[in-house]
């Protein structure tokens, strides 16, 4: 553990770290393009110049490791003079482009040339080198070669981390510029992190460019719901609506990266097909209804096939996009409240899903692994045995929390199931279930709603409320929570309310609460990955 003294404060630090890591665990920022930690040391850029005491020359700060004793100055004359003097350099042949650049407030050029700058250049504008502008790299990404640093962080990735190396660095001197190699697109699954770790305005993201300014977004912290592997991310989002997701940095999952298809999923979850107010089956079709009168029609169903068939007459279904909080209390709704047995996990994936080594699971779900940890997916009813029961109609009454069994099972089997059960059905949007429901509850997706989800590995991290659910529709838990008290249970004040109760009662989650699994996750004891293949089906 060296110790070493930066700007005149002292720090012990991990042997290995570079001056850049060091300075920031004092909180000081060594301004830089190139390094990256999660990339090879390029040492390209030179803007993280550090003075480093008996040495006569200024050093990059991102290729130089912390030695015992080492006293480092990162804001002297000379170092400023430095900085100022790449930042020149940096910009000779660089556009005019801010006011229509879509990096504009994110833009490490911009930040640093106000922060460390020289603000008067020397450079004729009509000298500068022009070079290809918009160029298609692929499906999710477009090259502006003018505002190019030429810091390798996108070849670097290519080459190191998807191992795909679609972008090379071509010519010399200022003709220097990024593009493809002759035959190749990038497409590869991962492609969106290069406009990640551009620093720059050079990379582009298709599907956000020009969408909004970032300085408008507003930015929540949440999980990635489009397969068990629960990669980190957060929403940018305003009034309710959103714009993207990006990867946020979790060493145990993700790292800093995420796959192309979860950083799309966004659209998937404010499309048109989203239930915004309670629906109760009329004559011919649904009406909609207050909360109160869908909840009472949900009492009278219950009530009236309980005691017209019993208790065991109905059954419940609930999908593994469910939070952890959502299944305890769907759960507990139909064990304790309704007195029922019947209670099954649902984890359908396409037979033909697509998973690789590094990311993306087949598994397309984000809690396959919390409801096997309550007991929801192993040894009990399964959702194939309570619809072959709905089929002999001994059950009259199904419960399905945010399942698609049309999806899952086929039409045929559904009519067959379904034709004389009262269906109640909790969903985010509509779908071919939500057509044999009596009663249907909107509910809210992951983005709209607060919980935590375990991941394939068992990992169970936290996703938070950004914004309201559309319309009338609530979030699952309190949906459940507001429902259980009309049978006379608790009614529940807040998520973190719900998951304190189920980890009081739950051996795997002894002790965790809301506070203690921010901000990485805590991986349950005992957990170790399963087999894709067994957690891919219900
Ligand atoms: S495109 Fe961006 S990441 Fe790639 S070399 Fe240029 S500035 Fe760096
Ligand atoms: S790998 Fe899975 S969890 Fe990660 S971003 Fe892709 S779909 Fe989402
Ligand atoms: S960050 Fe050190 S040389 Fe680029």
């Amino acid at each position: 553990m060296p110790k070493l003294e930066i700007d005149g404060r002292e720090v012990t630090v991990e042997d290995g770290l570079n001056l850049i890591q060091a300075a920031e665990r004092l909180g000081i920022e060594v301004p830089h393009y190139c390094y990256h930690p999660a990339l090879s040391i390029s040492g390209n850029c030179r803007m993280c110049l550090v003075e480093i005491e008996k040495m006569p020359k200024l050093q990059i700060a991102c290729n130089t490791r912390v030695t015992e004793g080492m006293v480092v100055t990162t804001t002297s004359p000379k170092v400023k003079a430095a900085q100022a003097a790449v930042l020149e350099f940096l910009l000779i042949n660089h556009p005019i482009d801010c006011p229509i650049c879509d990096q504009a407030g994110e833009c490490k050029l911009q930040d640093y040339y106000m922060d460390y700058g020289a603000y008067l250049s020397r450079f004729p504008l009509e000298a500068k080198v022009e070079k290809r502008k918009v160029v298609d790299l692929g499906p999710q990404v477009v090259l502006d070669q003018e505002r190019c640093i030429l810091c390798a962080r996108c070849t670097r990735f290519l080459d190191e981390v998807t191992k795909t190396s679609e972008l090379g660095i071509f010519a010399r001197g200022d003709r220097c510029y990024i593009d493809l190699f002759p035959g190749k697109k990038l497409d590869n699954p991962y492609s969106g992190n290069v406009v990640d770790v551009c620093p720059v305005g050079a990379l582009t993201s298709k599907d956000f460019r020009f969408k909004a300014r970032v300085w408008y977004l507003e930015k929540t912290e949440s999980i990635c719901t489009m397969c068990a592997n629960g990669c980190n991310i957060d929403i940018y989002h305003r009034r309710g609506q959103m714009y993207r997701f990006r990867p946020r940095y979790n060493p145990d999952v993700n790292q800093y990266w995420m796959c192309d298809e979860g950083r799309l999923w966004y659209k998937e979850l404010q499309k048109e097909s989203r239930i915004p107010r309670p629906l109760a089956r009329g004559e011919r079709d649904f009406t909609a209804v207050t909360w109160d009168q869908a909840f009472s029609r949900v009492v009278d169903l219950l009530t009236q096939v309980k005691e017209q068939h019993g208790a065991g007459a109905i059954a419940g279904i609930i999908g593994a996009k469910a939070t952890n909080e959502e299944a305890y209390l769907f759960s507990r709704l139909l064990t304790e409240q309704v007195g029922t047995e019947p209670v099954a996990g649902l984890s359908w994936s396409p037979a033909d899903a697509f998973h690789d080594n590094f990311l993306i699971k087949a598994d397309k779900n984000p809690n396959t692994r919390g409801l096997q940890v309550m007991g929801l997916l192993n040894g009990g009813a399964s959702a194939s045995d309570i619809l072959a029961a709905a089929e002999k109609e001994t059950v009259k009454a199904l419960l399905v929390f945010g399942a698609d069994l049309v999806t899952a099972f086929g039409q045929e089997k559904l009519d067959a199931a379904l034709g004389n059960v009262e269906v109640v059905v909790f969903d985010t949007d509509y779908s071919g279930t939500t057509e044999y429901a009596d009663v249907v509850l909107p509910i809210g997706t992951a983005p709209e709603t607060d919980g935590t989800f375990t991941n394939y590995a068992g990992r169970v991290q936290r996703i938070r409320q950004a914004f309201s659910p559309p319309g009338e529709a609530k979030p699952g838990w309190e949906v459940l929570s507001q429902l259980g008290a009309k049978f006379g249970g608790t009614d529940y004040l807040s998520s973190a309310e719900v998951f304190a109760e189920l980890a009081n009662k739950s051996p795997t989650l002894t002790g965790l609460t809301y506070s203690k699994i921010a901000p990485h996750g805590v991986q349950l004891p005992g957990a170790a990955p399963e087999n894709e293949a067994a957690t891919s089906q219900s």
